[in-house]
């Protein structure tokens, strides 16, 4: 059976297709095209309309039509929290986490798919169920589903990018330690925590790559385009340009790595049994030149860059271009993950 998971990211669409046979996955496509001047978020009719036109058009150069797919809805525009309910079960749990849901959702519930999953126990919190808890508004997701459906694909899913970037980057079957996975996106970063098989925390900053680019612009006097260049050759090498670019980016990849770190401080702070042994990088600003040598140092931890074709048995015909493949990688986690999501 095909799948396609399809990644409609605020700056780049990444699509993914996939073939299962039983235990098998083999890859069968990729594709990317860069969104521009395309806002699929937007009420406006007329943007409606042009990002319908523009996926349309993806989907028939790349031969996707009629494809049956899971998409992404954005980790950052969606209210994902994990409950502690210490000593419930059964019923008196259900009850409660009803309860809970309506106490914190920030949008009415009526106006929102709810979800929650109960979650395997984990060892740092023995004592208490962790529940964990997605509320995504109604408009966004018919948004979303309106577009990919107008322009010729078939719904099979819709799910969270951090779901989807967990699926790409653990090996689900076997003990992980505790990671943190970054998704350095155009607009966002979305930080989580995955441990003993589960998601266990989230948080989003709104500081993601355009952020790194305008720093660097304005810092050295440069047009954006010219600065996103510079900071795709050059990054956090202080060896390149006198370390000019690294010194003008260094401050905003500041501000999301003291995200992460306190991710990590507020965690173990709570899981002081299951600390946090590694950092996974993944999203297109993930790719800049030095990440992982500044992070390590920065955070004082391991630090790897995600490498989402790990989780398939074949690369199929593009077997010959692995090293290819794996740069790009960080820039496919999520489509990867969306296309390897079981059939339900
Ligand atoms: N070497 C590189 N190759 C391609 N893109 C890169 C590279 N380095 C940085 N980028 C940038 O990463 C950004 C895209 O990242 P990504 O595709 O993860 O964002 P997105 O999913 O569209 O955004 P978001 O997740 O915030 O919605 C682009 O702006 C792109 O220019
Ligand atoms: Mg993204």
């Amino acid at each position: 059976m095909n799948q396609l998971g399809l990644d409609l990211g605020s700056s780049v669409i990444k699509a993914v297709e996939v073939q299962r046979e039983k235990s098998n996955t083999s890859l069968l496509k990729i594709a990317k095209a860069d969104t521009t001047g395309i806002n699929i978020l937007s009420s406006s009719e007329a943007d409606i309309k042009k990002a319908i036109t523009f996926v349309t058009d993806f989907v028939m150069q790349n031969q996707l039509l009629g494809k049956y797919v899971t998409v992404s809805i954005p980790q950052a525009l969606i209210f994902t929290k994990i409950l502690s309910f210490p000593d419930l079960k059964g019923k008196d749990l259900e009850k409660a986490i009803e309860f809970e849901m309506v106490q914190e959702s920030p949008i009415p519930l009526e106006d929102a798919s709810k979800n929650y999953q109960i979650l395997p126990s984990n060892a740092g919190k023995s004592d208490s169920t962790e529940v964990l808890v997605v509320i995504a508004p109604n408009m966004l997701t018919k948004k979303i589903l309106n577009i990919v459906k107008s322009s010729g694909l078939q719904i099979q899913a819709i799910e969270p990018t951090s779901t989807a970037n967990i699926r790409a980057i653990m090996d689900e079957e076997r003990e992980n330690p505790t990671t943190i996975i970054a998704d350095i996106g155009e607009k966002n970063t979305d930080i989580l925590i995955y441990s003993d098989f589960a998601l266990r925390f989230t948080r989003s900053v709104s500081t993601g790559f355009e952020s790194v680019v305008k720093a660097a612009a304005q810092d050295l006097n440069l047009e954006k385009v010219q600065a996103a260049e510079y900071v795709k050759s050059y990054g956090l090498l202080s060896d390149k340009l006198n370390g000019k670019i690294k010194d003008a980016v260094s401050p905003i990849m500041g501000v999301i790595l003291n995200e992460i770190k306190r991710s990590i401080t507020f965690y173990e702070s709570r899981n002081s049994s299951n600390l946090v042994k590694r950092v996974v990088f993944c999203g297109g600003g993930s790719l800049i030149p030095g990440l992982v040598v500044y992070s390590a140092n920065y955070l004082n931890t391991e630090v790897q860059i995600a490498n989402p074709w790990n989780r398939l048995t074949s690369l199929g015909k593009y077997a010959d271009r692995q090293k290819e493949l794996e740069d790009i990688g960080p820039l496919f986690t999520t489509a990867v993950g969306l296309g390897l999501k079981p059939a339900s």
